[in-house]
C-alpha cells in the first residue's frame, strides 16, 4: 500500500509526538524517527516532506545533536522547528547564538503572508515560543518572513530549495494559527494531497490482515480496553471464524465491567468475535493474599494473565497468530527513547510473550495515534461510549488498592469509583448542557483509590474504624505530566455523602491534590 509519507526528524523535543499528529490532522501520514537515523535510509523512504523537531540544546555547542548537510540537498522540502530550525540555519552558514532576552510563552507576531507557509493567513497572531538562543542571521538564501519584538528571525525561508525554518511552535495549540501553518507546509510546499483517512485505513488493514492470515487461525486477548476493542473487531471483520478472543475477567475490573464487556463482544452481542469469558476472580484472589508490594503486585497480576491465557490458547489449539493492541506511541517511546528509569513496570493485556506455538504477532494498530484508533473504532461501528473510555491499567484495581488485596475490598473500591464516575459523569453533562461547554475541569482520567489507611468515625451513634477511599482526578495531555483537576467542591461533596452512605466498610472521603510529578496517577 503506497501512501504520501511526510517524517519527522526527533532531536529531543518534548512534542516531537505533537508535530507527527498534527501533520496526521491534516491527512498526511507521518512517522518520527530519531536523528541518528542514517541519511541512506532517509532517501529510501523517499518522504514528501521532512520535519526536524525542538530539542534542549545549543546547536553550536560541540557534541549537540546535528544531521549531515546532505538533508537540505536532497530537494525534499524541509520544515525545521525551534531547535530544528536553529540547526538548519546553523549548518547553512547562518548564525545562532545566545538570545539578549529569551522569549516564553505566547508571543505577537507579524508574518510575511507571501511566504506560502503563511499564505491564506492574518499578518499578526499569538505564537508558542520557548527558546533561549535565536537566529541573529539567516543563512545565505534565506530571508527572514517573520518577526516578534524581541527575535527578528521567527521564521525564515528559502522558497528555491523549499527550506523553512519556524523558531516558534506551531504543534502547539498556543500557536492561533499553527495548524494552518502546518498544513501549509504539508500541502503548499511538500504537495501532498492527504490521503491518510481512517475509514481507508480500515479498507487496507482488513485487506493486508486477510492476504497475511490466509485461512490460519488468530488469536486475540481482549481486555474491553479501547485499543484491543478495535483490534478485535478489525480481525473479526478481516477472518470471522478464524478469530478467537479471550477475555479474562481477573476481579479487578470496575464495576458491572466484565458483564458490559461480553454483553457487546459475547455471543448475544453484535460481534462474531468467538468470544471466551474466563472467570478467573478466585485464582487472582488467592495468588494476591498477603501480597502488599506495588511491583510485586503487578508483576504477579501480569504473570497469572499469561497463565490463564496460556491455557486458553491450548483448550484452542494450534494458533498461527497472535494479536497485539500495540500502538504507535508505545512504537515510538521504545524504539527512540533513552535509558530513562523504570517507575512502574506498565503491562497491558497485549504484552505476552512468545509461550503459544504461533507464527507471528498481528499488530494492526501499531501506525496508529490514539486519537486515530478512536476513529477507527467509529468506523468499525463500535459504539461510542468504549471508542472515548478513560484509560484503564492491566492491572487493574490491583493497583488502586494500596497494599493487599481482597475480594471485599475490591468490592469497596468498585461501589465508591462508581458513584464517583456517575457523579462526575452527570455534573459534565449538566454542565454543557447549560453552556453548550465542556467544562474547564474536565478530567482527562479519573477514579477512586482504596487507601489502605482505616481511622475513627461516627455514624448514627455508633463508633466506626473504617477504610478511606481516595478520589483522583487529573488532566493532562500526554499522561507523562498531569494536574488535578479543579472538580468543584458540591460535585466532590455530594460524591462524599453518598459514597459514606451507599458503601460499607468506608467513613472517610479524601481528595487528591497532587500533581505528577511528584505523585503518579494511579497509586501504585
Ligand atoms: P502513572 O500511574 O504511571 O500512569 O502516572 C500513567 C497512565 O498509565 C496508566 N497505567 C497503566 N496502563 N498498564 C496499562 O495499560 C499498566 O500497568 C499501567 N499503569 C498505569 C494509568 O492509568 C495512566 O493513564
Amino acid at each position: 500500500m503506497k501512501r504520501e509519507l511526510v517524517i519527522v526528524i526527533d532531536f529531543g523535543g518534548q512534542y516531537n509526538q505533537l508535530v507527527a499528529r498534527r501533520v496526521r490532522e491534516c491527512n498526511v501520514y507521518c512517522e518520527i524517527y530519531s536523528y541518528k537515523t542514517d541519511i541512506e535510509k532517509i532517501k529510501e523512504m523517499n518522504p514528501k516532506g521532512i520535519i526536524l523537531t525542538g530539542g534542549p540544546n545549543s546547536c553550536y555547542e560541540d557534541g549537540a545533536p546535528t544531521y549531515t548537510k546532505e538533508l537540505f540537498e536532497l530537494g525534499i522540502p524541509v520544515l525545521g522547528l525551534c531547535y530544528g530550525a536553529q540547526l538548519m540555519q546553523h549548518i547553512l552558514g547562518g548564525k545562532v547564538e545566545k538570545a539578549p532576552v529569551r522569549e516564553y510563552g505566547k508571543t505577537e507576531t507579524k508574518f510575511d503572508t507571501n511566504s506560502k507557509l503563511f499564505e491564506g493567513l492574518s499578518d499578526e497572531s499569538i505564537v508558542w515560543m520557548s527558546h533561549f538562543d535565536y537566529i541573529s542571521q539567516v543563512a545565505p538564501g534565506f530571508k527572514s518572513v517573520a518577526k516578534t519584538n524581541d527575535c527578528p528571525v521567527a521564521a525564515a525561508e528559502n522558497e528555491d530549495k523549499k527550506l523553512y525554518a519556524i523558531q516558534f511552535h506551531p504543534e502547539v495549540l498556543h500557536t492561533v494559527n499553527g495548524k494552518e501553518i502546518l498544513a501549509n507546509y504539508v500541502y503548499n510546499v511538500c504537495g501532498c494531497a492527504g490521503d491518510w483517512k481512517m475509514d481507508s485505513f480500515v479498507e487496507n488493514s482488513i485487506q493486508a490482515i486477510r492476504e497475511k492470515v490466509g485461512d490460519g487461525k488468530v488469536l486475540c486477548a481482549l481486555s474491553g480496553g479501547v485499543d484491543s476493542s478495535v483490534a478485535a473487531v478489525l480481525l473479526a471483520k478481516a477472518i470471522g471464524k478464524q478469530l478467537t478472543c479471550v477475555f479474562v475477567d481477573h476481579g479487578l475490573l470496575r464495576k458491572n465491567e466484565g458483564d458490559e464487556v461480553e454483553a457487546v463482544f459475547g455471543p448475544d452481542g453484535e460481534y462474531d468475535l468467538n468470544f471466551i469469558r474466563v472467570n478467573a476472580q478466585e485464582r487472582y484472589y488467592e495468588k494476591l493474599k498477603g501480597v502488599t508490594e506495588p511491583e510485586a503486585k503487578r508483576k504477579i497480576i501480569g504473570e497469572e494473565f499469561i497463565r490463564v491465557f496460556e491455557e486458553e490458547a491450548k483448550k484452542i489449539g494450534a494458533v498461527d497468530y497472535l494479536v497485539q493492541g500495540t500502538i504507535y506511541p508505545d512504537v515510538v517511546e521504545s524504539g527512540l527513547g533513552g535509558e530513562s528509569a523504570v517507575i512502574k513496570s506498565h503491562h497491558n493485556v497485549g504484552g505476552l510473550p512468545d509461550f503459544v506455538d504461533f507464527k507471528e504477532i498481528i499488530e494492526p494498530l501499531r501506525d496508529l495515534f490514539k486519537d486515530e484508533v478512536r476513529k477507527a473504532g467509529l468506523e468499525l461501528g463500535i459504539p461510542e461510549y468504549l471508542v472515548f473510555r478513560q484509560p484503564f491499567p492491566g492491572p487493574g484495581l490491583g493497583i488502586r488498592i494500596i497494599g493487599e488485596v481482597t475480594g471485599e475490598k475490591v468490592r469497596i473500591v468498585q461501589d465508591a469509583d462508581k458513584i464517583y464516575r456517575d457523579e462526575v459523569a452527570e455534573a459534565l453533562k449538566a454542565h454543557k448542557d447549560a453552556t453548550g461547554k465542556e467544562a474547564d475541569w474536565k478530567p482527562d482520567q479519573y477514579f477512586a483509590a482504596l487507601t489502605n489507611m482505616r481511622s475513627v468515625g461516627v455514624m448514627g451513634d455508633e463508633r466506626t474504624y473504617d477504610y478511606a477511599i481516595a478520589l483522583r482526578a487529573v488532566k493532562t495531555i500526554d499522561f507523562m505530566t498531569a494536574e488535578s483537576s479543579q472538580i468543584p467542591y458540591e460535585v466532590l461533596n455530594k460524591v462524599m455523602n453518598r459514597i459514606i452512605n451507599e458503601v460499607q466498610g468506608v467513613n472517610r472521603v479524601m481528595y487528591d491534590l497532587t500533581s505528577k510529578p511528584p505523585g503518579t496517577i494511579e497509586m501504585e
